[in-house]
């Protein structure tokens, strides 16, 4: 099987599975963080170099403030459970997106974790925290001009590239949406340029090691050719 180098998820479907089955959208919360763990391991397991996952966007504040706060709430639980079990499996966690408008605690939490795992070697675990495409991009730019002041002559992709949040992986050549909605909701404007598409109609929180592998292997079956032709194309 063909892994890709770096793979992102759209964990989305947690509210739409829990009210499916009269469970309060938090129960979906919940289970999508188990299947998380799983997709994580299954990574390692696969040796897939870096999964970037979507988990709560620049837009979800707009969402009653009971929620947002729950899922502040859970994320923190879950870096702090979780964060000596990703050590021993050698992960190295990274948040990404604006650390602006997080609670301290949080803060606080994500040092923690980024810290711990730093040296480790394996799964480059990314989670996209208060995360957006376009944020990312601005805030790249804005950082090439405070480093070169008023002294910027010409932009590249290979300067906002390296200023990208994480600039050690800049192509998402898979990326993967729960869910069912035909749509990238400001999920990696950049670095999906000419990542593959991969939508399935299954909620998050029922989303399986199998529907991963599956996923896998329609990946692997994929003809990229990035502008240019294919080998029968000069014929
Ligand atoms: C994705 O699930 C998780 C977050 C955006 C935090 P949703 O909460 O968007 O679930 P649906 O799409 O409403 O079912
Ligand atoms: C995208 O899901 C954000 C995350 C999965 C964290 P949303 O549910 O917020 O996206 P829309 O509203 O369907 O675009
Ligand atoms: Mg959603």
């Amino acid at each position: 099987m063909d892994i890709p180098e770096h793979v992102g998820i759209i964990m989305d479907g947690n509210g739409r599975w829990a009210q499916k089955q009269d469970l309060p959208r938090r129960a979906g919360h919940k289970k999508g963080v188990e299947v998380l763990k799983k997709i994580v391991k299954e990574s390692s397991r696969l040796k897939i170099p870096c999964l970037t996952v979507y988990a709560f966007s620049t837009e979800n504040w707009n969402r009653p403030s009971r929620e947002v706060k729950f899922l502040m709430k859970l994320f923190h639980r879950t870096l702090q459970r979780e964060v000596n079990e990703l050590d021993d499996n050698n992960v190295k966690v990274k948040i990404i997106g604006r650390r602006a408008n997080l609670p301290d605690y949080l803060l606080d939490e994500i040092k923690q974790a980024e810290g711990q795992t730093a040296d480790n070697t394996g799964l480059n675990l990314n989670i996209a925290f208060n995360y957006g495409g376009r944020a990312e991009i601005v805030d790249a730019v804005n950082e090439i001009i405070k480093d070169t002041q008023d002294h910027i002559s010409d932009i590249s992709p290979e300067l906002i590239g390296d200023h990208l949040y994480n600039p050690d992986f800049q192509e998402v050549e898979f990326l993967i949406r729960t869910g069912g909605e035909m749509r990238v909701s400001n999920f990696m404007l950049w670095e999906i340029a000419y990542a593959e598409l991969y939508i399935t109609d299954k909620y998050w929180p029922a989303f399986q090691r199998e529907d991963f592998r599956k996923a896998l292997q329609n990946f692997s079956s994929r003809e990229r050719r990035f502008g240019s032709l294919d080998e029968s194309g000069d014929q």
